[in-house]
């Protein structure tokens, strides 16, 4: 009844005043640009803006439901020149179709949105025009400065599809994290609003999921995981202002407890605390257990990747020096990396990684040797292996030959699907004993397949027996990634994938990111058989020569510029060197965004 009912007022504007702009007419409430909702506001509100052009209606109508959902504030995106009945006959050579026709059509905006730097997401609406966006979005994306924004297309129309009129919009944004868009029929309801913001919304949470939390003692750096509550979000609000270091000491032979120097809000309830968790005591004081109470508190976390014992020892006894901070997956302090030696980043294991390695997929036999070798003697601390690459044993004599400190070195290996996920055990102790290193810094799954959590799950039994540190994923996007995790009991720290400027994964690495899990990249110059085009590239050239650095030397810059670890693969002693060496130069936003444009998304080989 009600449909029937908007359907009719639909057809009713339609026919009185379809395509008159309602500012010329005056039958259409203000927009309420420039105003924040005031709907009660969930913790997104202030971030998300909802901007649209609409002249009757049909796409406002979808721009409020996105409003009202997300609590964002609404913009109308309105032309100086109205637009009139008569401009908008299609097919008639009108005014609108003339624009569509014109590419250097711009037509101009009147008003402009204050504070536009504030908002995080943009959900970006307009009707199908000749089945692209109407060149009033051109002139929109062209007034304000995206980067960093997250820009989430919708559209209505009479019966086209979305088509490329979204993918169109990305050059002239081109830093914004472009997500797909959605066209919305003319009597979409509330509900299919609803349902598609559903599947965006982890993506609308990335700044909040995206940072680790850890612990400093002496020289050891524990990550932690934090609950969800009042005072775990006063925590991380107070740690955003930086690393906080507090005195803490022995009580009770189970805990070490120290005053934060400041109040968190709490909500104490009697409980039995497990050793590595910590909590809130009264309203300020900090506890860290190595072993186990029962009190009245307010659960603020658990330290990950150690075991009790192994804490109590960093923690030692008497008066102890510990800061609380939290670090990004997903930006690295590249100013602390010289040529030669890469900076690390902290993985949710609660182990630090170089960002830069050598990956060993082509190598074999004494090449494969001599190449590690000679990463390792040029600095290179990260190398990847594979079961399937055939190497394992290779890599481990390398690195025992080098002679370099094990704990300096960290070293990735996979397993496969197939024989190795139906017997997980025995294809992680071959690994293990291939390598003969001691210890796998970090055991990834190759590929989803067959039993694959269940292999999982065995590498997860060998971390508790220390044998492996972290736990990673290849080749896993977002639609497995989630269900994945819920199988699982500890969340991966890597996800490794095909990345390179012609395949940017610009969903899966934020999508990543927002999970705490650090990407890394396979194939960062192209892959065989597309280096060459990838390095002769001309923009990637131009850029090259500004800084007068190779080709390759760009492409990783721009890795770990956008938070992607990359593994570029070499037994060329002069590359191996000029691959470490990218920490003398930085890329400007223009040049970054010159990057982002080569998308392609070509990928180059079948996983
Ligand atoms: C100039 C012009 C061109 C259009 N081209 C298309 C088109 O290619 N495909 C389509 O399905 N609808 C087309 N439409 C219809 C609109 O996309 C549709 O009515 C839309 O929902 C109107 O949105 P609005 O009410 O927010 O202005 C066109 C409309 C106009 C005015």
């Amino acid at each position: 009844m009600k449909r029937s009912f908007y359907f009719l007022f639909i057809v009713f504007l339609l026919i009185l005043s379809a395509c008159s702009n309602s500012e010329a007419t005056g039958e259409h409430q203000p927009p309420e640009a420039n105003t924040p909702s005031d709907k009660d506001h969930s913790s997104l509100s202030n971030e998300i803006l909802v901007a649209y052009f609409s002249c009757t209606q049909t796409t406002e109508k979808i721009a409020s439901y996105i409003k009202e959902k997300t609590g964002g504030t609404q913009y109308q995106i309105r032309p100086k020149v109205p637009y009139t009945e008569e401009d908008l006959k299609y097919y008639t050579n009108g005014r609108a179709d003339q624009e569509q026709a014109d590419s250097s059509s711009r037509p101009e905006i009147t008003g402009s949105i204050s504070g536009f730097e504030k908002y995080k997401t943009i959900f970006l609406g307009y009707p199908i025009w000749h089945g692209q966006a109407p060149k009033i979005i051109y002139t929109f994306l062209e007034s304000y400065d995206f980067s960093n924004k997250r820009v989430i297309p919708f559209c209505t129309s009479h019966s086209s599809g979305i088509g490329s009129s979204d993918t169109n919009l990305h050059p002239l944004a081109p830093n914004a994290e472009w997500i797909g868009g959605k066209r919305f029929a003319r009597d979409a309801s509330k509900e299919n609003v609803s349902d598609w913001i559903d599947t965006l919304n982890i993506k609308i949470e990335t700044e909040k999921e995206n940072m680790q939390f850890y612990f400093m003692i002496g020289n050891t750096r524990l990550a932690a995981t934090l609950e969800n509550n009042a005072a775990t979000d006063a925590l991380k609000e107070k740690l955003k202002s930086g690393p906080i270091t507090i005195q803490m000491s022995d009580y009770g032979g189970f805990e070490k407890v120290g005053s934060l120097g400041f109040d968190l809000p709490a909500s104490h309830e009697q409980m039995t605390t497990q050793p590595c968790e910590f909590v809130l005591y009264q309203q300020s004081q900090l506890v860290i257990f190595y072993g186990s109470n029962h009190w009245s508190y307010t659960r603020l976390g658990k330290i990950t990747g150690v075991t009790p014992a192994e804490l109590k020892a960093i923690l030692g006894s008497g008066s102890t020096t510990i800061t609380l901070g939290m670090s990004s997956v997903s930006s690295f302090d590249l100013d602390s990396g010289v040529n030669g030696r890469a900076p690390t980043i902290m993985l949710n294991s609660g182990y630090e990684m170089p960002i830069l390695g050598i990956g060993t997929y082509s190598l074999h036999g004494d090449t494969c040797v001599q190449s590690v070798l000679s990463a390792l003697e040029s600095g290179v601390r990260l190398i990847d292996t594979a079961y399937m690459y055939g190497n394992e044993a290779q890599v481990g004599q390398a690195i025992r030959k080098s002679e370099i400190p094990r704990e300096e070195i960290f070293v990735i290996t996979k397993i496969y699907p197939g024989e190795q996920y139906s017997n997980p055990k025995k294809a992680i102790q071959e690994a293990l004993d291939k390598l003969n290193i001691g210890y796998i810094d970090m055991m990834l799954l190759h590929h989803p397949g067959a039993n694959d959590v269940q292999a999982y799950k065995a590498i997860e039994d060998f971390v508790k027996q220390g044998k492996i540190h972290s736990i990673g994923l290849s080749n896993w996007y977002i639609d497995e990634i989630d269900d994945f995790i819920s199988k699982v009991n500890i969340k991966p720290a890597l996800v490794q994938n095909e990345i390179h400027p012609y395949y940017q994964e610009k969903m899966v690495v934020p999508y990543m990111h927002s999970l705490g899990i650090v990407m890394q990249a396979w194939y960062p110059f192209g892959g065989r058989g597309y280096t060459r085009e990838m390095l002769s590239d001309k923009a990637l050239v131009a850029i090259a020569n500004e800084h007068n650095v190779t080709t390759a030397q760009v492409i990783l810059r721009w890795h770990l510029q956008r938070g992607v670890v990359a593994i570029p693969g070499s037994s060329n002693p002069d590359h191996i060197k000029e691959n470490i060496s990218v920490f003398d130069f930085e890329l400007t936003d223009t040049e970054m965004n010159a990057i982002a444009t080569l998308d392609r998304n070509e990928k180059h080989d079948w996983y």
